[in-house]
């Protein structure tokens, strides 16, 4: 995607600390955002960089943070025992930048990064020779970041916490992201020279700035064009607006491609889903996971697709809630029906209002219109299953299979006592309680209670 190279560029994420104000038992850069973890928001944006190796620093939760991370990200670990700031978290990771000339620093807490803004960073650090460069934003509201404090000529002279700032420092709109790329010669000698004399007693990697302009080095703040995309994450108000942040972007995608979206701001769709072109949204619809729905669909309003195919020309009605199931094309589900895992509907299937199907094939063409349980079974071609019917799979210990051939016509309120097989053709009658093999063709059904007609019956009346 990135046409460039970072081949002498190390990056260090940072993501030991706890998130104290997530208020959390989960190491904040674990939390997510639409489907994926704060941390690989950052990986991922990272990963297209062709940087020469990621490392991240953990040690808040350190095992649950590298237990998160798929095998198929390549990164080193760093760890930091003890939180004692961000200066102190990139000094931990002198080792894995041994050969790099230059080392990006990106805080795990900042996942809403793109790429090519990182891209023009490590290019304007790279062609103007310059020895810090961090990555700034305008903010209306600089709450909670640190302050760009520039001299009379704009060049950068510090980096001021909110915490140690006074009055007019606050007035300052130009904040720090976190985000910096440093020469790797100067940087772990700056490190070793920052002071925790601050409100946090922390050793703060900005701090390197004062020292390193007071040495005349050569340093320089590109601002970013979307400050949005600096969002650090350190509370759950702040996640919410990040994931608000995404969603508009992820919808804004989608739209581009050809998908329409029914009062988009109610809609929620994961980074992992695929959406084929000609497909409607509609409104409070939440598509979860690595989803995939094709070309020419209509989903909701208010349904839920998690972990699911759906193939094109697909409807899935209001309320319905699938689950790890496949919808082949052209089948129609709900409104309210409920596919549980290991649901899978071949071609032109349809599935009505409560109707509840887990771990079976339906063949292509039939029909489960109504008010039904299928479980553990297996559904021919063109079959109908009346309202009301129940496949009962469960005998309280184990699950049993249900097996109904091609061109089935179940009456309504059947119930098949499972283990069960069904020949092609049969009918079972309304009401039948099947326990036992159906033969193909035929009428089969159990014996009914004789109806018998009450003549002198009265109602009862109120007294
Ligand atoms: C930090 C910056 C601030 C900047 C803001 C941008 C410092 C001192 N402040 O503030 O200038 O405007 O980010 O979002 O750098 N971490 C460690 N080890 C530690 C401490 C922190 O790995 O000992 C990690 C955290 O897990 C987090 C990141 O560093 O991912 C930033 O730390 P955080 O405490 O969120 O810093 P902020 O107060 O947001
Ligand atoms: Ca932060």
């Amino acid at each position: 995607m990135i046409p460039y190279s970072f081949s002498d560029v190390q990056v260090l994420v940072l993501a030991a600390g706890q998130g104290t104000r997530m208020r959390s038992a989960k190491p904040k850069v674990l939390h997510e955002l639409l489907g994926k973890s704060m941390l690989e928001h950052v990986l991922i944006t990272l990963e297209s960089l062709n940087v020469a190796g990621i490392s991240i620093v953990t040690g808040h939760g350190s095992s649950q943070v590298q237990a998160s991370i798929n095998m198929h990200h390549q990164v080193g670990w760093v760890l930091q025992a003890e939180q004692l700031g961000t200066g102190h978290a990139v000094q931990q990771g002198e080792l894995s930048c041994a050969d790099a000339e230059h080392v990006l620093i990106v805080c795990g807490d900042t996942p809403l990064l793109r790429s090519e803004t990182l891209a023009k960073l490590l290019k304007e650090h790279i062609t103007s020779s310059a020895d810090i460069s961090l990555l700034s934003a305008f903010q209306d509201k600089p709450h909670g970041y640190g302050r760009v404090v520039r001299d009379e000529h704009g060049s950068m002279l510090h980096i001021v916490e909110e915490r140690d700032a006074d009055e007019s420092t606050r007035a300052i709109q130009e904040v720090s992201s976190g985000i910096f790329c440093v020469r790797k010669s100067i940087l772990f000698d700056y490190l070793k020279k920052v002071d925790n004399n601050n409100e946090q007693a922390e050793y703060y990697l900005p701090s390197i700035v004062s020292l390193a302009a007071n040495d005349g080095c050569k340093l320089q703040a590109s601002q970013m064009d979307d400050a949005d995309e600096m969002l650090g994450i350190n509370d759950r108000s702040q996640l919410r607006q990040a994931i608000k942040v995404l969603q508009a972007r992820v919808v804004m995608d989608w739209e581009s491609q050809g998908v329409s979206i029914e009062q988009a701001e109610t809609v929620r769709i994961d980074v992992s889903v695929h959406i084929g072109t000609d497909t409607l949204i509609r409104s409070g619809t939440q598509l979860l996971g690595n989803t995939h729905i094709g070309d020419g669909c209509d989903i909701g309003p208010y349904a839920v697709v998690d972990r699911s195919w759906v193939d094109d020309d697909v409807n899935i009605h209001a309320f319905s809630h699938v689950e790890c199931a496949h919808i082949s094309m052209r089948g129609e589900v709900g409104p309210y029906a409920r596919l549980r895992p290991d649901a899978h509907l071949d071609e032109g299937v349809k599935i009505g209002n409560f109707v509840e199907i887990k771990k079976a094939v339906i063949g292509e063409g039939s029909k489960v219109n109504h008010l039904s349980y299928i479980g553990d079974t297996e559904i021919g071609k063109n079959c109908n299953i009346g309202a009301g019917s129940i496949t009962c799979n469960y005998d309280g210990a184990n699950k049993h299979r249900t097996v109904i051939g091609d061109d089935v016509f179940v009456g309504s309120g059947t119930r098949l006592i499972a283990p069960v097989e069904v020949g092609d053709g049969a009918t079972l009658g309304a009401g039948s309680i099947i326990t036992r093999d159906v033969q193909k063709h035929g009428l089969t059904l159990s014996v009914r209670s004789e109806q018998r007609y009450v003549k002198d019956w009265k109602r009862a009346t109120k007294k």
